[in-house]
C-alpha cells in the first residue's frame, strides 16, 4: 500500500492527502476543480485550517503529493467528496457515485477502496458494492471496500486526524483488516473494526447526538426567554449535576456535518426517527427567531440598518455552508432591512462588507452571529461612536454584556429576557 489516490481535496481530503504524503506515501490528490488542483499543485491551500499550509507545502515539495484532475492506478483509493442534502432533505450521493465511477477504469487486483464521505447507512453495501461488482470485481476477494468516517473538528483537523480513535467498517472482515493496515501507518488513536453499515451509522449518530442536544439547548433558551429568566444561568447551574451537560444555545446549527447528517437517518427510517427530525426542525427554526428579535429591536426606526458580525457557521473557521448567519442575513433583507455583514474569515457573500468600520457605520443594531475571537476585542465605545443607534443582540452569549451596557448599549442575549 504505497500509492494512494485521494478523491476530493476539500476540508477532509486535503489534510488526509497531505498527512499521508508526509508519512511517506506516494499520494495523488484528485479534484474536479481546476482552481483547487492548481492551488494545491503549487503548494498552496484554498481553505483555512491551522497548520495546513505548512503540511501541504512540505508534502508537495517532497514530491509525495501531486494534485491532478483525473485518478490513476493506485493501491488505495480514498473517496472524500461532498455528501450534501438535496432540496427535499435527502442525501445527494451524486458526488460519491461519480468519484467511484471515475476510479473503476483504474482498479487492479487487491486494491482497497475507502469511503470517507459521511453517507447514509447501506451506502457501501447498496451503492458501492454493486457498482464495483458490475465492473467484474468481488468485494472481499479481489477488491476490498471499507467505510472509515472522519470525525475531525475544523480548526483542529491536523491534530485530530492523527489522534482521534477510528471506527473502520469493512464490507467483509478482510476489508476491515486491510483498511486497518493503512490507518495504523499514521493514526495514533485506537482503531476499532466493525461492519460498513455499522460504521456509517456510528458517524451519523455522533452528529445526531450533538444536533439533538443543541436542539434541547435552543428549545430551553426559547423557554427561558418566555419565562423571563436566563438560559445561561439555568445551564450553568444544571451542569453542576454530575450527569447533566446542557449544551450551548445559539442562532442555529450550520456546517457540512451536524446540520446535514441527521437527515440521512430520517431518510432511511422516517417512521422511527421522530425525535431526530424534530431536533433538526428546532435548530433550523432558530435563524427565524433571530430575525424576529432583530425586527423587534429595530421596530419604528426609519430604514433600519443592522450589522451582522459573523457569516461562518461557527467561531474561527471560514466555512459558511448551511450557516445560520446566512439565513439570518437573507431573512432580514427579505424583511426590508439594510444589512451589512462583517466576517474577518470570509471573503464574500450576501451583505458582505470589507471592514468592521464600514459595517458598523450608521448602523442601528449590531448582532453577533458567530463567536470569532476577533469580535471579543471590539471596543463597545468605539463601535457606539460609529453607529446611529446603540443596540446589541448577542446570539452566542460571547460578548461582555456589562461592558456594552456601560457604553450605552441596549443589550439583548439569546436565551435571556428582553429587559
Ligand atoms: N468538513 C468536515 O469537517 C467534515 C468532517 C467529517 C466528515 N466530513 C465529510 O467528508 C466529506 C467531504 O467533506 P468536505 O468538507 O471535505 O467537502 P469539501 O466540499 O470541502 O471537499 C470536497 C471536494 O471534493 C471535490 N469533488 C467533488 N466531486 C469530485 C469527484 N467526483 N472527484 C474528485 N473530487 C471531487 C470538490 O471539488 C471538493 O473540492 C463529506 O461527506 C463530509 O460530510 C466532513
Amino acid at each position: 500500500m504505497q500509492k494512494i489516490c485521494v478523491l476530493g481535496l476539500g476540508y477532509i481530503g486535503l489534510p488526509t492527502a497531505s498527512v499521508l504524503a508526509t508519512n511517506g506515501f506516494e499520494v495523488l490528490g484528485v479534484d474536479v476543480s481546476d482552481f483547487i488542483v492548481q492551488t494545491v499543485g503549487g503548494g498552496g491551500i484554498h481553505i483555512e485550517e491551522p497548520g495546513l499550509q505548512t503540511v501541504v507545502r512540505a508534502a508537495v515539495q517532497s514530491g509525495n503529493l501531486r494534485a491532478v484532475r483525473e485518478p490513476a492506478p493506485a493501491d488505495v483509493f480514498i473517496i472524500a467528496v461532498p455528501t450534501p442534502l438535496t432540496a427535499d432533505q435527502r442525501a445527494d450521493m451524486r458526488f460519491v457515485k461519480a468519484a467511484a465511477e471515475s476510479i473503476v477504469p483504474h482498479l487492479r487486483r487487491d486494491n482497497l477502496v475507502i469511503l470517507e464521505s459521511t453517507s447514509p447507512p447501506g451506502t457501501c453495501a447498496n451503492l458501492l458494492k454493486p457498482l464495483f461488482e458490475s465492473a467484474g470485481w468481488t468485494i472481499g476477494a479481489d477488491l476490498f471496500l471499507a467505510h472509515c468516517p472522519e470525525r475531525v473538528l475544523p480548526g483542529k483537523i491536523l491534530r485530530e486526524l492523527i489522534e482521534n480513535d477510528r471506527i473502520i467498517g469493512g464490507h467483509t472482515p478482510a476489508c476491515a483488516e486491510r483498511a486497518r493496515e493503512l490507518y495504523a501507518a499514521f493514526a495514533a488513536g485506537t482503531i476499532f473494526l466493525t461492519t460498513d453499515t455499522t460504521a456509517e451509522t456510528v458517524k451519523l449518530m455522533e452528529n445526531t447526538f450533538r444536533d439533538v442536544n443543541i436542539a434541547l439547548a435552543n428549545e430551553a433558551a426559547l423557554l427561558c426567554e418566555q419565562l423571563g429568566i436566563d438560559y445561561w444561568e439555568v445551564a450553568r447551574f444544571a451542569n453542576r449535576h454530575p450527569r447533566v451537560q446542557l449544551h450551548t444555545a445559539g442562532p442555529g446549527v450550520g456546517g457540512h456535518c451536524i446540520s446535514v447528517d441527521p437527515w440521512f437517518l430520517v431518510e432511511k427510517c422516517p417512521e422511527e426517527a421522530k425525535l431526530i427530525r424534530m431536533a433538526r426542525e428546532r435548530n433550523d427554526s432558530m435563524p427565524k427567531h433571530v430575525v424576529s428579535v432583530l425586527r423587534e429591536m429595530t421596530e419604528g426606526l426609519e430604514k433600519p440598518k443592522v450589522t451582522i458580525l459573523g457569516l461562518a457557521y461557527k467561531g474561527n473557521v471560514d466555512d459558511v455552508r448551511e450557516s445560520p448567519a446566512v439565513h439570518v442575513v437573507h431573512g432580514l433583507m427579505e424583511a426590508g432591512l439594510t444589512v451589512c455583514a462583517y466576517d474577518p474569515h470570509v471573503s464574500e457573500g450576501s451583505a458582505w462588507t470589507a471592514s468592521l468600520e464600514d459595517a458598523l457605520r450608521d448602523s442601528d443594531c449590531v448582532a453577533l452571529l458567530t463567536d470569532h475571537s476577533e469580535y471579543l476585542a471590539i471596543d463597545p465605545a468605539v463601535a457606539g461612536q460609529l453607529m446611529r443607534g446603540r443596540r446589541l443582540f448577542d446570539t452566542r452569549n460571547a460578548l461582555n454584556a456589562e461592558a456594552w451596557r456601560a457604553a450605552g448599549f441596549h443589550v439583548r442575549r439569546l436565551g435571556a429576557a428582553s429587559a
